[in-house]
């Protein structure tokens, strides 16, 4: 049987995160810039997206962009910002034609303006779009996120907005980036580094880990029926037993 028949419809995740690593490394063992690598991840990030949309994954999320980042090569990071650009162009159709939605979690203000109006357009072109959530994460830093919601939630507070003893997870869950989001049920990790980054690290507390040596540029759809198949193959007891699950 070939993989994508061994996923089970029943079984699927409802939130897949990608850390999407190694497109530096992809373009070194090929003699190439680094850059170079990041082109050709746009076209491993086409292959998740449609694989996860033909599967009938309901929540898809990549982190394209790291509040790091920031700190690589002013040509490296103009470079991802142009390719953002290009991409979002390019595959407004591929976006429509699959009726998935597209959003952004992170500080999107501090994306170049290009970047930031054109994420915008498509974000609201597909906005009525039901049959996958695509979320680009973009200068997003999940200890900032934090930082941001609880900013808020103390002016909430002193506020009369609500009350201390008021807040719960929910309340939190409310002020995230991720607000409109189920929790991660599968985080993947290519290239071999087995680190979360500072990504989702509220929304992952009860995701299964998914690391493999392959890099980025290189990370096909059979790659990604892989991951599933692996995923499905676990117990998630969520803190209970396993005889309390049965
Ligand atoms: C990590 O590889 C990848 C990134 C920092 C950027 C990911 C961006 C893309 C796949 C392309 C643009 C995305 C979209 C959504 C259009 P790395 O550079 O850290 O690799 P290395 O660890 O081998 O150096």
């Amino acid at each position: 049987m070939n993989l994508k028949d061994q996923i089970l419809k029943e079984k699927l995740p409802a939130h897949i995160a990608v850390i999407m690593d190694g497109n530096g490394r992809w373009a070194k063992k090929k003699g190439m810039m680094r850059v170079i690598g990041h082109e050709k991840g746009t076209e491993a990030v086409r292959q998740t997206v449609e694989a996860s949309a033909e599967l009938g994954i309901k929540h898809l999320t990549l982190y394209a962009f790291s509040t790091e980042n920031w700190n690589r090569p002013k040509l490296e990071v103009q470079t991802l910002m142009k390719l953002l650009v290009k991409s979002l162009k390019k595959e407004i159709k591929t976006l429509q034609d699959n009726n998935i939605k597209l959003t952004a979690i992170g500080a999107l203000n501090d994306l170049p303006s290009k970047a930031y109006n054109e994420l915008q357009e498509v974000i609201e072109k597909t906005k009525d779009n039901a049959n996958m959530t695509l979320t680009l994460a973009l200068s997003y830093g999940s200890r900032e996120e934090l930082v941001s919601a609880v900013k808020v939630l103390s002016d909430k507070v002193k506020n009369n907005i609500i009350s201390a003893e008021n807040i719960d997870e929910s309340i939190i869950n409310k002020h995230l980036y991720t607000q409109n989001l189920p929790d991660v049920d599968l985080l993947i990790r290519t290239s071999g580094e087995q680190r979360i980054s500072n990504f989702l690290l509220w929304q992952i507390a009860y995701a299964e880990l998914y690391f493999t040596d392959i890099l980025w540029p290189d990370f096909t759809k059979e790659d990604l029926y892989t991951a599933l198949i692996n995923y499905q193959n676990r117990e998630r007891r969520f803190g209970k037993t396993s005889e309390q699950l049965s």
